[in-house]
C-alpha cells in the first residue's frame, strides 16, 4: 500500500481562508480581531515563531502586537504586562512564546493570562474544559492534528488511538480530543515498554516525541492513519518527523509528511482560536 499524503498545507490554506472572512465581517462590525505575541529573550528559533505568528496574522487580516523583551525582564514585569493586555479591549488573544528564561516560572505566566484569551490553550482553565467537554480554547497543534483527520474523512468514533508522548502541549490534549471524538485511546511514552506492541493495534497513531524514527514500518497496522507531530533535523540538517516517513508510507493508509503536514496547522488553530475569542467578545 502506498499511503495518501494528508497536505497540511493545502487544509491550512482552506481554513485560512475562512480565518480571513470571519476576521472582515468583524471589523466591518468594528471588532478587529487582536493577537499580543510577547517574545522574552532571543531564542532564535522563537523569534522565527513569532515572526510567522505576526505574518499570519497580516496576511489574515488580525490585528497583531508583537512584543519583544529582553532575556533581564523581570517575572513580575511580564506578569504586570499580561494583566494589561487582559485588560485590553483591542486584544482577544495573548501568547507568551515558550521557553521562557529561567528565572521566569511558566506556569505562573501561563495562569495570568485570561482564560478568556487563551488562545495556546496551554491555562489550567482551558486543560480542564478539555477534559470535561466544555467550551475553552484548544492547543492549537492537536486541535490541527484533528483537523487533518477530518480533511481526509477520519472520524475517530470506534478506532483505536495510539498517541506517543505525553506533553501538556501535544501528547495529553490529543489524547483528550480524540476521547472526545469516541476514539479507543492509549497513550504511550518513555516508559512505555513495548512501543510496538501498542502501535500495531492502532488504527491511528499520532507521534509527538521529538525524536526520529520513533515510529517505523514493522510497527504499523497495515491501513492506519500517521499523524507525526515531530520537528527533528536528519544527519543532513534536513528537517524530518518523528516517523520514518519512506517506510511507513508503504504500509499506512495516509499520512502527514514533515515539512508540510502539521506544522502549518499550528498557526492556522491559533489564528482561529482567536477569532473565536474576538466573536465571543464582540455577541
Ligand atoms: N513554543 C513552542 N511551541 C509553542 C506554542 O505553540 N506556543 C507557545 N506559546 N510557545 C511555544
Amino acid at each position: 500500500m502506498t499511503a495518501r499524503i494528508i497536505d497540511g498545507l493545502a487544509v491550512s490554506r482552506q481554513i485560512r481562508a475562512e480565518v480571513a472572512q470571519r476576521a472582515a465581517a468583524l471589523t466591518a462590525r468594528g471588532v478587529k480581531p487582536g493577537l499580543a505575541v510577547l517574545l522574552v529573550g532571543d531564542n532564535p528559533a522563537s523569534q522565527v515563531y513569532v515572526r510567522n505568528k505576526v505574518k499570519a496574522c497580516q496576511e489574515n487580516g488580525l490585528h497583531s502586537v508583537l512584543e519583544q523583551y529582553p532575556a533581564t525582564l523581570t517575572e513580575a514585569e511580564l506578569l504586570a504586562r499580561i494583566e494589561a493586555l487582559n485588560a485590553d479591549p483591542t486584544i482577544h488573544g495573548i501568547l507568551v512564546q515558550l521557553p521562557l528564561p529561567p528565572h521566569i516560572d511558566a506556569h505562573k505566566v501561563i495562569e495570568t493570562i485570561s482564560p478568556a484569551k487563551d488562545v495556546d490553550g496551554f491555562h489550567v482553565a482551558s486543560a480542564g474544559a478539555l477534559m470535561v467537554g466544555q467550551p475553552g480554547f484548544k492547543p492549537c497543534t492537536p486541535y490541527g492534528c484533528m483537523k487533518l483527520l477530518e480533511s481526509i474523512g477520519c472520524d475517530p468514533k470506534g478506532k483505536h488511538a495510539v498517541v506517543i508522548g505525553r506533553s501538556n502541549i501535544v501528547g495529553k490534549p490529543m489524547a483528550m480530543m480524540l476521547l472526545q471524538a469516541s476514539a479507543t485511546v492509549t497513550i504511550c511514552h518513555s516508559a512505555t515498554p513495548d512501543l510496538a506492541y501498542h502501535t500495531r493495534q492502532a488504527d491511528i497513531v499520532v507521534a509527538a516525541v521529538g525524536k526520529r524514527n520513533v515510529l517505523t514500518a514493522d510497527m504499523v497496522k497495515p491501513g492506519a492513519v500517521v499523524i507525526d507531530v515531530g520537528m527533528n533535523r536528519n544527519d543532513e540538517g534536513k528537517l524530518c518527523g518523528d516517523v520514518d516517513f519512506p517506510g511507513v508510507s508503504q504500509v499506512a493508509s495516509a499520512i502527514t509528511p514533515v515539512p508540510g503536514g502539521v506544522g502549518p496547522m499550528t498557526i492556522t488553530m491559533l489564528l482561529v482560536n482567536t477569532i473565536e475569542s474576538a466573536e465571543r467578545a464582540a455577541n
